[in-house]
């Protein structure tokens, strides 16, 4: 039965979306007879009855589907709609298709005005309707949102970012921007990238000195010899008396001439080179007047938010110039950072299962057709792998216990590349085999020895291990990463000595610790790493728009 309702009109164009037709139950069926302005790109065109008619599949980005547009010869000169990439304005009809063509289509649009297209030349275009590998697609990263795959990727990383800040405002955390440029270094893993304006300097400053090289000594002693004339001539006419007016004339071509050698003077020091104080480079000269570097994690800002609003989170950009070639290491990365004031590492446990389940079941709800389309063409199992995790609780094990069942493996027979010993930092393999094989499900390894954690990390009563906790996950390995801070002045203190970090540069964060020094407790998760658990894609450089690694910064 037809329904009644009218096809909803994107509110800031006269576009329908072709998710507003066919993203409802019925397929859109419910909207045959309506009259409708759609846009997007052609995915296939074919001509058809001898070049009376074409078809064409088009897709605007709002969903997997494409709606299928049928163009009479007499409407428009079919020939250059056809090519796949070609864009398309068309003003149609809806209408039921009819039975009998082996079509899922529930809906088509039958053309009655073209409005507008864009062109695609055929021969050069990189993206054609033959599939292309996601290695191929990276090469374009211009035009492979146009794939059914890149497009998924998008929405569901989309929809993550939405239930992320979604779990965290209904949780009663507060959204805090931290830095992007810091002066701090967090993991004190020293793999920061340096943001400097003294490289374009110097740079300019030595073609400057080339195109106009620096003052000799025997210009700056001409100029100190006019400066003396001009000063004697001053002199020589106030002692003469002459008029007012002379003298002022006079005096202003001193201070002419004084203005003058002091830009002598000033260019004659300048050098080729980076400015150096004591050997090392003069960083006081630097745009910040000190060193500075892009972040690799917002935790140690967010927790001066937390021992003041009590729970808050972070969600942005992080860099890491770490010369990482896996395919789950990007040199930028997007990281979620709770940090939960008057929580211990439970706590946090508890709050980083709750999250990334809310993930799950929100994707199940809210973009099952990309789901649909991720399981058919990358990954089967990506559905009920998202249905597990939203049902069923983590698993959680010390890190001793973790060692143990790895020894054990190892005693069966199993082989690592990197020897399993307390003390080790766990691989990827060791990780991927604790979640993959010995429990089948995410699960969370906490109280790691010291020896292997941050600095900020709280010191357990065995002197050994601190309250740290990492999720692991199957496909990805690790996902999270957090702990309980320490909040003893004290203990912090032997602690950064320990690790030999410089006390200096960490005065502000030890303050927490001085004025009001409150539990707390955070993790952080990479959000890429979220987004290859969810769609069970293979290589992280796929599902970030833009990705960053080493030798590649394209765009
Ligand atoms: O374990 P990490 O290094 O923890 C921190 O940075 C803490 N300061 C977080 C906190 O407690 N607020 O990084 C957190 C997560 C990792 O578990 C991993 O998922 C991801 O960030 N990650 C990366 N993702 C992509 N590329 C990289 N190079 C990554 N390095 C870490
Ligand atoms: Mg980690």
């Amino acid at each position: 039965m037809a329904d009644e309702v009218t096809v909803q009109k994107a509110r800031f164009s006269d576009r329908v979306r072709i998710r507003s037709i066919l993203g409802r139950p019925d397929g859109g069926a419910g909207f045959a007879g309506q009259k409708v302005r759609i846009s997007g790109w052609v995915k296939t065109g074919r001509e058809q009855g001898k070049g009376a008619f074409a078809f064409l599949e088009v897709n605007d980005g709002s969903c997997p589907a494409n709606l299928q547009v049928m163009v009479d010869a007499s409407v428009s000169d079919l020939t250059k709609l056809v090519a796949t990439g070609t864009c398309v304005t068309v003003d149609g009809c809806l209408k039921i298709p009819p039975e009998g063509k082996g079509t899922k289509q529930k809906v088509e649009l039958s053309v009655v005005e073209v409005i507008d297209v864009g062109t695609v030349d055929t021969a050069t275009y990189p993206i054609p309707k033959t599939k292309l590998t996601l290695e191929r697609l990276r090469e374009f990263p211009h035009l492979r949102s146009r794939t059914n795959s890149i497009s998924a990727i998008a929405r569901i990383r989309h929809a993550l970012a939405i239930a992320t800040h979604t779990f965290f405002d209904e949780e009663g955390f507060l959204y805090i921007q931290t830095p992007i440029i810091t002066t701090s270094d967090c993991e004190g893993a020293g793999e920061m990238f340096q943001v400097t304006t003294l490289i374009s300097h110097t740079e300019k400053l030595e073609r400057d000195l080339i195109e106009n090289p620096p003052p000799t000594e025997a210009d700056v002693e001409a100029a100190r010899l006019i400066v003396k004339a001009r000063g004697e001539a001053v002199a020589h006419l106030k002692s003469a008396k002459a008029s007012k007016e002379t003298i002022t004339a006079s005096v202003a071509e001193l201070n002419e001439a004084k203005a003058s050698l002091s830009r002598t003077e000033e260019r004659s020091k300048l050098k080729p080179g980076l400015p150096k104080l004591d050997g090392k480079i003069d960083y006081t000269q630097d745009f910040f007047g000190r060193q500075a570097f892009l972040t690799v994690s917002g935790q140690l800002q967010v927790e001066t938010y937390a021992c003041g609003l009590s729970d808050v989170y972070t969600f942005g950009p992080t860099f890491r110039a770490e010369n990482s070639h896996t395919s789950r290491h990007l040199a930028e990365f997007w990281m979620v950072e709770p940090e939960l004031a008057f929580a211990d590492l439970e706590d946090d446990m508890n709050c980083a299962e709750a999250y990334v389940r809310y993930m799950c079941k929100w994707l199940l709800e809210k973009r099952y057709d990309d789901m649909e389309l991720m399981a058919k063409n990358f990954d089967k199992g990506c559905i009920d792998r998202l249905k597990l995790v939203a049902s069923t609780p983590f698993g959680r094990l010390t890190y001793t216990k973790a060692i143990e069942l790895l020894e054990e493996a190892v005693g069966k027979g199993k082989e690592f590349v990197n020897p399993v010993e307390w003390g080790i930092d766990l691989a990827s393999e060791h990780e991927r085999y604790l979640t993959e094989v010995v429990f089948q499900k995410p699960l969370i390894v906490y109280n790691y020895p010291k020896g292997i954690k941050a600095f900020y990390m709280r010191l357990n009563d065995d002197g050994k291990t601190v309250a740290a906790m990492d999720v692991l996950v199957p496909k990805v390995g690790e996902l999270i990463g957090g702990s309980q801070r320490e909040e003893r002045i004290d203990v912090i203190m032997e602690r950064i000595e320990e690790m030999g970090l410089p006390v200096e540069p960490y005065e502000w964060y030890l303050d927490l610790r001085r004025y009001g020094t409150a539990k707390h407790s955070g993790f952080g998760l990479g959000f890429e790493r979220m987004v290859l658990f969810a769609t069970g894609m293979d290589n992280i450089r796929d599902v970030i728009p833009f990705p960053r690694y080493p030798g590649r910064a394209d765009l």
